[in-house]
């Protein structure tokens, strides 16, 4: 599911320092398949150079609401007929303050003021005394109930040499805030378990042994499904991943045993349960206690089976929709439909992980859903991101399938 292909974005830039930051925005909406126009303020000019802005969007910049676009086009009206969005990245305490008194004086609070039909997101940044003012505050509020979307600030160094709220976000975590304003919420009221990555079983206080896992299959899963409006839960093994914090209960743990815990825990009350991790199927019985000091002799490691999480989950199953993945190299479709049978899951999602391009570490997968029914389908390569879309499609056709007492009485109370 392309979220952002095709999609008209209005950038209106006003004059805080994170103007120069704003160019690099839009190469990455320009890079995700959108359309993008710029519009300045005077102030924001005196940071950035309209040119760059025109050099990217490949657009005239919008300065000015008194010039005609073309004979007699009005830039405010053409613009937020055109745009499917307004941001207004950076938005200043004094275009926060104009927004939400009403006040249309120059061409970004007059675009704000003609955008009435259609999303506006605000990622303001300024110096966190300003941000912190209670007017500030208050203009937010109002803009906030109104029904416009707000992303950050966030904490940090800000350009002033102070540490403080009102550094503007990660370029990304606009990105991802847009695509979630795009995105249909149909799971919502539902809770998705999702475990992810791999697990730690130590051998002694400073070795273990684990697996080439990077997590990046689960973690997508559970943006993509926080992005839908579920309510995630997600059960992490050690990775390099950050997960946004809103809509998503991020659980970090180590070992099997651990994961195991957390995912009971958590179990009763789920609608989806994904168990993307590659759980170690061996740990040792009891870890040595101190460093094992290294000798010429042959050294024999006991290894006991770890508990098969999936598998008694399955065993447990009242309404949750059970999905589990195979990391497989031969025999896809044969094993993955035993694996069913055996865990009894309602769907399995299948990579090959022989191939390059799919699998462990990369951003890519190459994926195949086997239901309960038996119905197979495959994947051409995809982003992992797109992968998780895919997979959270057909769950949302299972369900309705599978329990539609159930998906019927959720929507009923949404
Ligand atoms: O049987 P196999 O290990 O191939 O099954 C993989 C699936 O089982 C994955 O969904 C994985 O998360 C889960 N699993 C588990 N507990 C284990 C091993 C794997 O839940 N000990």
């Amino acid at each position: 599911m392309d979220h952002l292909r095709g999609k008209k974005i209005l950038i209106a830039i006003t004059g805080g320092i994170a103007a120069y930051k704003i160019p690099e925005l839009i190469r990455l909406f320009v890079k995700s398949g959108c359309e993008v126009r710029a519009a300045v303020t005077e102030n924001a000019c005196k940071f950035i150079q309209p040119l760059t802005l025109e050099t990217l969007t490949g657009h005239p910049v919008l300065r000015n609401e008194f010039t005609l676009i073309k004979e007699s086009q009005i830039p405010h009206i053409e613009a937020t007929a055109w745009c499917d969005i307004l941001i207004v990245a950076p938005a200043t305490g004094n275009i926060l303050g104009k927004a939400a008194s009403g006040i249309a004086d120059d061409l970004v609070s007059t675009l704000i003021m003609a955008t009435s039909q259609k999303p506006i997101l605000f990622a303001p940044a300024m110096n966190s005394r300003m941000y912190l003012n209670p007017i500030v505050k208050r203009n937010i509020a109002v803009l906030k109930e109104t029904g416009h979307f707000f992303i950050g600030p966030e904490e940090g160094e800000m350009a002033c040499g102070e540490e403080g709220l009102g550094r503007l976000v990660l370029l990304t975590c606009i990105v991802e805030k847009v695509k979630d304003i795009f995105t249909e919420k149909d799971l919502h009221n539902n809770t998705i378990l999702i475990s992810a990555g791999p697990t730690q079983e130590p051998i002694d206080p400073v070795r273990y042994i684990t697996n080439r896992s990077s997590g990046k299959m689960g973690y997508a899963i559970a943006k993509a499904a926080k992005r839908r409006g579920g309510r995630v839960i997600l059960i992490s093994g050690p990775t390099r991943l950050s997960i946004p914090k809103e809509g998503i209960t991020l659980i970090r743990v180590k070992t099997a045993l651990e994961m195991e815990r957390e995912i009971y825990e958590h179990y009763p009350y789920s609608d989806i349960v994904i168990m993307a991790a590659a759980v170690a199927d061996y740990r040792t019985n009891r870890p040595f206690p101190h460093k094992l000091k290294k000798s010429d002799r042959v050294f024999q490691l006991e290894l006991v089976r770890n508990p098969d999480i999936l598998k008694s989950l399955g065993g447990k199953k009242e309404t949750q929709i059970l999905v589990g993945f195979a990391a497989e190299t031969e025999n896809f479709e044969k094993n993955a439909l035993q694996k069913i049978k055996d865990k009894n899951l309602d769907l399995i999602v299948v990579n090959n992980v022989n191939l390059p391009d799919a699998g462990f570490e990369v951003d890519t997968n190459r994926i195949m859903l086997i239901d309960r029914f038996g119905k197979i389908r495959r994947f051409p390569l995809q982003s992992k991101e797109d992968a998780a879309d895919a997979i959270l499609d057909k769950i949302i056709k299972l369900k309705k399938k599978i329990r539609p007492e159930n998906h019927n009485e959720k929507n009923k109370r949404t």
